[in-house]
C-alpha cells in the first residue's frame, strides 16, 4: 500500500475558535428549528385526519336511493321492510336476534301486505272494480281494518270494518280518519251470529240484497243477495246488478253488470290470500336478507296467515330452521301444537274475562281452526306459551334497553326467541328471525269499557295493577341470566 502524505493547502486556515463556535450554534439552532417546523407540521396534518375521521363518522350518509326507486303511490310503501338486530337481546345472548319491522309499513302493520294481496288477487278475478261504489266488508281487532281502510281509500273503494269494542281507541281514532265506516260490537263467540266476523258476512250479503222479492220461492217475502262466484267459499261477493252473469252479446247487460256496485266481505281468517301474501312476499324477503343463513323463525298466530306463509317458504327452502309458535294466555293454539288438542285451562276454569282470547296482547291467539292455522299446523315445530306479565316485561325491557317502543304481539314474540334460545342452549351466533308487527303507540289507551278492558291495557298501568298484572323489566332480565355451569357427570 502507498502513503501520500497529506498536505493542507496554506491557502486553507482552519477558523479560530470562536468563529467554529458560532458555525456550530448556528447548525444547531437550524436544524433544531428545522425537526420543530417538521414535528409541528405532521402533528397538524395528524390532527386533521383524526379530525377528518370523526367528522366521517358522524356526517349524514349520502342518499343512497337509486334514482329511479320511486315507488307508486302508498301501496308501494308496503313490504321490503329492514331486519332489525335486537341490540340488548341479542348481545346478552350471544346470538343474532332479528326482528323484520313491520311497524314500518304505510299502515303501520304487518297487515298491510294481506290487505293489498286481498284487493290485488279480487281485483285480478274481477271481483273488484275501482270507482264503482264497491265496498270491502271486514272483521278486524283493528290492524286489518286500517290497512284495509288505508288500500281502499288509494284504489277507490269504500270499506265499513265491524270491531269488538274493548280495542284500543287509537285504533278506531285512525279508522275514522281514513274514512272507513266503524261499527263497534260486544266480543262474542265465532259460534254468536253477533260475533264481528260474522256480523261483516252480514253486512256484506246486505250489501248486494236487491229490492225485489226472491223469485225462487213464492211465498218468501226476504230479500236475497245477488252472490258472485269467489276464489274461496268464505269470501262473499255481492253485487246490485240484478243478474249476477251477463250476455256476452249484450254490451248493455255486461256494461250494466260490471259497473254495479259490489259488497266483498273479504275474511282474513279465510282467505288463502292472507297465506299468499307471506308466502310471495314476506317469506322470500327474510330468507333474502339472510342470505339464506337462519336458525329459526318465530311468530304469533292471529289468522294465522304470517307464520304458515312464511314458515312454508322458509321451509321449503331448508327444512331443518325451527319454526316456532308464541302463543299469548287464553289461546288454545299451543296446546294444539304440543298435545294436538284446542284448548286452553282458562276456557274451562269459569275465569275468562274476554270472549276471544283472554289476554292482555292484542292481534294474536285463537281458539279455533281456520283454513290459514290449518296452513300453519304442519310446519311449526315447537310452540311456546307466554304469560301476560312476560309480554308486559319484555315490552317495557326493549324500551329501557333499545328505544323500541312495540305492539304486545312483537313482545310476545321477542319472549318466545329468548326461551327459544335458551331451551336450544344456543349462544354462538345463531340467528333468531321474529316479526314486529306494530308499534306500541297503538296500544297504550285506556280503555273505554272496564268491564271488557284486557285488551290494549299494555301500557296501561292502572289497569294493569288492577289485573295484577307485574309491570317489571326484570322478569325478562332474569331469562337472560347466564345459565349456571352443567355439574360433572
Ligand atoms: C298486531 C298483530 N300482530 C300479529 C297478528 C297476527 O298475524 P296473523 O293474523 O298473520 O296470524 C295480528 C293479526 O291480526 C295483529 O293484529
Amino acid at each position: 500500500m502507498i502513503w501520500f502524505p497529506l498536505k493542507i493547502p496554506s491557502w486553507i486556515r482552519w477558523p479560530s475558535p470562536s468563529t467554529t463556535r458560532h458555525v456550530f450554534y448556528g447548525v444547531l439552532i437550524g436544524f433544531s428549528l428545522s425537526l420543530t417546523s417538521t414535528s409541528f407540521t405532521l402533528y397538524i396534518q395528524s390532527r386533521r385526519r383524526r379530525q377528518r375521521r370523526f367528522a366521517a363518522k358522524f356526517e349524514q350518509r349520502p342518499i343512497e336511493l337509486r334514482s329511479d326507486e320511486i315507488v307508486s303511490g302508498v301501496t308501494g310503501l308496503i313490504g321490503n321492510t329492514p331486519l332489525v338486530r335486537i341490540n340488548s337481546l341479542s348481545d346478552a345472548l350471544g346470538v343474532e336476534i332479528l326482528g323484520k319491522a313491520e311497524f314500518l309499513n304505510p299502515g303501520g302493520s304487518v297487515k298491510d301486505r294481506v290487505a293489498l294481496r286481498m284487493i290485488d288477487d279480487a281485483e285480478r278475478l274481477g271481483l273488484l272494480r275501482p270507482y264503482t261504489g264497491s265496498r270491502i266488508f271486514e272483521g278486524t281487532v283493528g290492524s286489518t281494518g286500517i290497512s284495509i281502510a288505508t288500500i281502499a281509500r288509494a284504489r277507490g273503494y269504500d270499506c265499513t270494518i265491524i270491531m269488538p269494542d274493548d280495542v284500543a281507541e287509537e285504533k278506531v281514532k285512525a279508522l275514522k280518519a281514513l274514512g272507513a265506516d266503524v261499527e263497534r260490537v260486544r266480543p262474542a263467540s265465532i259460534v254468536d251470529k253477533k260475533q264481528y266476523v260474522n256480523l261483516a258476512r252480514q253486512r256484506a250479503a246486505k250489501f248486494g240484497r236487491l229490492d225485489s222479492t226472491d223469485k225462487s220461492s213464492p211465498n218468501s217475502k226476504k230479500k236475497r243477495p245477488n252472490i258472485i262466484e269467489s276464489n274461496s267459499a268464505s269470501v262473499l261477493v255481492t253485487t246490485t246488478a240484478s243478474r249476477v252473469e251477463f250476455d256476452m252479446e249484450d254490451p248493455h247487460s255486461k256494461d250494466e253488470y260490471l259497473s254495479k256496485p259490489r259488497g266483498y266481505f273479504a275474511d282474513q281468517f279465510e282467505n288463502r290470500s292472507n297465506y299468499e301474501a307471506h308466502y310471495n312476499g314476506t317469506g322470500p324477503e327474510i330468507w333474502r336478507q339472510t342470505n339464506g343463513r337462519l336458525d329459526a323463525f318465530v311468530s304469533g298466530a292471529g289468522t294465522g296467515g304470517t307464520i304458515a306463509g312464511i314458515g312454508q317458504y322458509i321451509k321449503s327452502k331448508n327444512e331443518n330452521v325451527v319454526i316456532v309458535l308464541s302463543d299469548p294466555e287464553g289461546s288454545g293454539l299451543y296446546n294444539k301444537v304440543k298435545h294436538g288438542v284446542m284448548f286452553d285451562r282458562k276456557e274451562t276454569e269459569g275465569t275468562k274475562r274476554r270472549h276471544q282470547v283472554d289476554t292482555v296482547v292484542e292481534g294474536i291467539g285463537i281458539n279455533r281452526l281456520t283454513n290459514n292455522i290449518d296452513l300453519a299446523l304442519p310446519i311449526i315445530d315447537d310452540a311456546f306459551r307466554i304469560t301476560d306479565a312476560e309480554a308486559v316485561s319484555m315490552s317495557r325491557y326493549l324500551v329501557k334497553n333499545d328505544g323500541l317502543f312495540l305492539g304486545s304481539s312483537s313482545a310476545c314474540n321477542l319472549v318466545a326467541c329468548v326461551k327459544l334460545v335458551r331451551r336450544m342452549g344456543w349462544a354462538e351466533g345463531q340467528k333468531v328471525v321474529t316479526i314486529l308487527c306494530d308499534s306500541g303507540s297503538r296500544h297504550y289507551s285506556k280503555p273505554l269499557l272496564p268491564r271488557f278492558t284486557l285488551m290494549s291495557a299494555l301500557r296501561n298501568d292502572e289497569y294493569l295493577r288492577k289485573a295484577h298484572i307485574p309491570m317489571d323489566p326484570q322478569i325478562v332480565e332474569d331469562l337472560l341470566l347466564p345459565l349456571p355451569p352443567l355439574e360433572p357427570l
